[in-house]
C-alpha cells in the first residue's frame, strides 16, 4: 500500500514537470515568433542574436547575448518600457508595454525567448 501510494506520488511529480517544461518551450517558440515578426516585436530588425541578423537597420541595438543570465523582471521591465528601466531619454527602441505595441503576456513569451540567449 505504501509503494502504491509513494509510486502515485513519484507519478504525479513528474505529470507536473513535464507539463510545466512542455509550457515552457511552447512559451519560447511563442517569444522567438514574436521577436523575429515584423508587425509583432520586430527585434530583430535591431538586434543580431545568435549571429542571426536582418539586412538593414540592425546594427541599431546591440547584439543580444548572456540575457541567460538576467533576472527575469529587469528583461520585462526592459521591453515594457526601456526608458524607465534604463533610465535614458533617448533610444531608438520604443517602449513595447507602455505603446500597447505587445500585452503583458506577449511581454512574458518574449522574455522567456530571451532567457534562453546565450
Ligand atoms: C528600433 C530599434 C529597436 C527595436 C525594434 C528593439 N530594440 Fe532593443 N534596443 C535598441 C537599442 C538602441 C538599445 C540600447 C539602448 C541603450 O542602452 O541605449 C536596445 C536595448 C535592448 C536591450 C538591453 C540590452 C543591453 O545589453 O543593455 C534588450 C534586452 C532589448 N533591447 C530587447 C529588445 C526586444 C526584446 C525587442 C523587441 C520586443 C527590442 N529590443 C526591439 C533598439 C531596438
Amino acid at each position: 500500500m505504501k509503494l502504491i501510494k509513494k509510486l502515485l506520488i513519484a507519478s504525479a511529480i513528474c505529470g507536473l514537470s513535464f507539463s510545466s517544461s512542455f509550457a515552457d518551450a511552447e512559451l519560447v517558440k511563442k517569444g522567438e515568433k514574436i521577436f523575429n515578426t515584423k508587425n509583432l516585436g520586430n527585434c530583430l530588425a535591431c538586434h543580431a542574436v545568435n549571429g542571426k541578423a536582418i539586412d538593414g537597420p540592425g546594427s541599431m541595438g546591440p547584439e543580444l547575448s548572456g540575457l541567460q543570465y538576467w533576472p527575469e523582471d529587469a528583461l520585462y521591465d526592459i521591453v515594457y518600457n526601456i526608458y524607465e528601466a534604463k533610465g535614458i531619454t533617448n533610444t531608438s527602441m520604443p517602449a513595447f508595454g507602455k505603446a500597447g505595441w505587445l500585452s503583458d503576456d506577449q511581454i512574458k513569451a518574449v522574455v522567456a525567448y530571451l532567457k534562453t540567449i546565450k
